[in-house]
């Protein structure tokens, strides 16, 4: 039971992959609570994340996050782009010289990436943001299965799950936050493009 460079760099291409399905979706989303810019920057963003790291050899799970969290800082203006950009560096600094480790321990590496978007958005569970989507996906995957597969499945479920609470939520975090209570009744477009990250890690480790 591991999670590979490989599988990381597969989850890549299909989170690319999604974006590109669903950016109309996302910003559809962002238009209800934000800026109507969602979709738009997280496509831009993994386009560039791809040309990036298509043809690259990398050696460890650090070269490869940190080029993702470069390309994306630098590719992606707003809110998100810092965002993720810090998600992925404090993944790539957690697995730095490894190219194969276990999923709790990619669960590890995962809330640290946590933890840096929670320093850096001031940004707790239960703001209506993408943490809310986030934490559940990394603590369900973090909880004892039968296999991979079991454990990718349960850390999806939870992740959906996440996105979806963030309905009834009161915006408290980002331009959302803005609109008071005027946030609340519409899904979080930063939690939805996590879900979408989860499914696409649950495709990549599944397929091996
Ligand atoms: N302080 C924060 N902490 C965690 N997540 C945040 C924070 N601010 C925004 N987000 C996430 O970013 C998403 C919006 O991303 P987007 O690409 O639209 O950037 P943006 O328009 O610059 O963001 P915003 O207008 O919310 O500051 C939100 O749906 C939310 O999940
Ligand atoms: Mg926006």
């Amino acid at each position: 039971m591991a999670f590979t460079l490989e599988m990381a760099r597969g989850a890549l291409e299909k989170l690319n992959a999604v974006i590109e399905e669903k950016k109309d979706y996302l910003t559809d989303l962002d238009s209800a609570i934000g800026d109507a810019d969602h979709g738009i920057n997280m496509n831009r963003g993994m386009k560039r994340v791809m040309e990036k790291i298509r043809d690259k050899e990398y050696s460890d799970f650090g070269g490869l996050f940190r080029d993702v969290a470069m390309t994306i800082m630098s590719a992606v203006g707003g809110s998100a782009g810092p965002l993720y950009g810090t998600f992925f560096m404090k993944m790539g600094q957690k697995l730095a010289g490894k190219r194969e480790v276990a999923e709790d321990e990619f669960a590890d590496a995962m809330q640290e990436g946590l933890s840096g978007i929670m320093a850096l958005g001031k940004s707790q569970l239960g703001d209506k943001t993408m943490v809310d989507a986030l934490q559940p996906a990394i603590d369900a995957l973090r909880e004892p299965a039968p296999d991979a597969s079991a454990a990718w499945a349960a850390a999806l479920k939870a992740a959906e799950k996440g996105m979806e609470d963030t309905i009834p939520m009161l915006s408290k975090r980002g331009r959302s936050s803005y609109l008071g209570e005027r946030s609340i009744g519409h899904q979080d477009p930063g939690a939805t493009s996590v879900a979408y990250l989860i499914a696409s890690l649950r495709e990549a480790a599944l397929e091996g």
